[in-house]
């Protein structure tokens, strides 16, 4: 009799934006005369940049010769556009990355699920909380996290290191060392990020503890501050620790077309056995690459009119941030995040539980948002707002929050 991975069944309830996704389907099935505006899932609103419509239209019209056409893409992704993210978004900050440490994917969801498949089950995971759920739930299902704890809404063998308020936001290194350690900055679900100096320490103590780290830098674009790394490879040591994620869906608005790339380094090996080799043997077996017309989309990013169009969709988005808040700092609330990232985290009104809140804002001001919670324990009391909605719904949002 075949048998199931029942890791799966100790993972509780359903996704969190399959939730919350249930939850305003049955409000509006209920309430059908009311229009509701989404500002949960971090999802785009924009269209596609110009450059890369016009690259995608290329790309189908050489699939469409027998001269031009592309079948399996290489296994690590084209060259062409490893040699783009190669210049542009590592050697302009001062870093070399080199081809074949780049690998192309569907996204940063999928690679950062995934890359569970290289790393044993006795690996002790340590995870900011709140956390980004995939790091949590990927490790779950894999059976690597221990039992859950519903009381304490926790997992056994997983080290949560609390970022709030009283911390700024920065996790304390922790207590006891772990081997692979999930930061992902600028940070979802806060929309808080790290310094180089704050980030350097992780580095150092990674090496120290022949820890690795995987570092989920999808939000990058947004970042205005200076001394805001937008690569761990930024810092020193870096390259014999850790793996970076990153993700065309935030700053190109690729969430439904699907584009991302983890860079690995050569130097980061576990023992004799480079890491870099395994993930490449991962990627081989289990994927066929992102398609051809996609990864012509992605290297028009990088093209002058792409970067420039994509500039101004950042600035839209956080345009959106801004207003988002200042409305809620003029109304009260307690508002962090927003600065060099598109969440804005804020704390619940009177100490109100975060699905509480989610509730109140759903059937009285008709906005869907984030409850804190769904991202870990010390996330309650907290709530996120996504600054990715049209800046008119974004408005109508605040507006209607403001007349609670
Ligand atoms: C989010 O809302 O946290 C993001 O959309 C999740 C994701 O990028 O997968």
């Amino acid at each position: 009799m075949f048998k199931i991975n029942e890791n799966f069944l100790k993972l509780p309830g359903s996704y969190l934006f399959s939730t919350i996704g249930k939850k305003v389907a049955s409000f509006k099935e209920n309430n059908p005369d009311k229009e509701v505006i989404s500002l949960g899932i971090g999802d785009v609103t924009q269209p596609l940049a110009p450059a890369v419509i016009d690259a995608m239209h290329k790309a189908v019209d050489e699939m469409s010769k027998a001269e031009t056409f592309h079948g399996y893409a290489p296994d690590l992704g084209y060259e062409f556009l490893r040699k783009a993210i190669v210049e542009n978004d590592y050697r302009s900050r001062g870093v070399e990355i080199a081809l074949d440490e780049i690998f192309i994917s569907d996204g940063a969801k999928s690679d950062s699920g995934n890359i569970v498949d290289i790393f044993s089950c006795d690996n002790k995971i340590a995870v900011t909380d709140p956390v980004y759920p995939v790091y949590v739930d990927s490790n779950a299902m894999a059976g690597k996290t221990g039992d859950y704890l519903p009381d304490q809404e926790r997992w056994s063998n997983v080290i949560y290191m609390p970022c709030t308020a009283e911390n700024d936001f920065v996790p304390d290194l922790p207590e006891e060392a772990p081997d692979i350690i999930y930061i992902c900055c600028p940070n979802n679900p806060t929309g808080t990020a790290l310094k180089k100096d704050d980030l350097q320490k992780w580095v150092n103590y990674a090496n120290e503890n022949k820890a690795v780290i995987i570092y989920d830098a999808a939000y990058e674009a947004y970042i205005s501050e200076e001394d805001v790394p937008h690569s761990i490879f930024e810092c020193d040591g870096a390259k014999t620790c850790a793996i970076e994620m990153r993700s065309f869906s935030k700053n190109a608005g690729f969430t439904g077309t699907r584009l991302g790339f983890t860079v690995i380094p050569k130097e980061l090996m576990c023992g004799e056995t480079s890491v870099n080799s395994l993930w490449a043997r991962r990627h081989g077996t289990k994927f066929n690459g992102a398609p051809y017309i996609i990864q012509r989309a992605g290297e028009a990013v990088y093209s002058d009119e792409g970067k420039a169009q994509t500039r101004e969709q950042i600035a839209y988005y956080m345009n959106n941030a801004k207003e988002i808040r200042g409305a809620l700092s003029d109304m009260g609330y307690d508002v962090y995040g927003g600065v060099n990232a598109p969440y804005i985290w804020l704390k619940t009104p009177d100490g109100m539980k975060s699905w509480d809140f989610f509730d109140l804002l759903l059937e009285k001001a008709n906005v869907v948002g984030t409850p804190g919670s769904g991202f870990g324990p010390s996330g309650e009391g907290y709530f996120r707002l996504t600054a990715f909605g049209s800046s008119e719904n974004t408005k109508k949002a605040l507006e209607r929050i403001k007349s609670l």
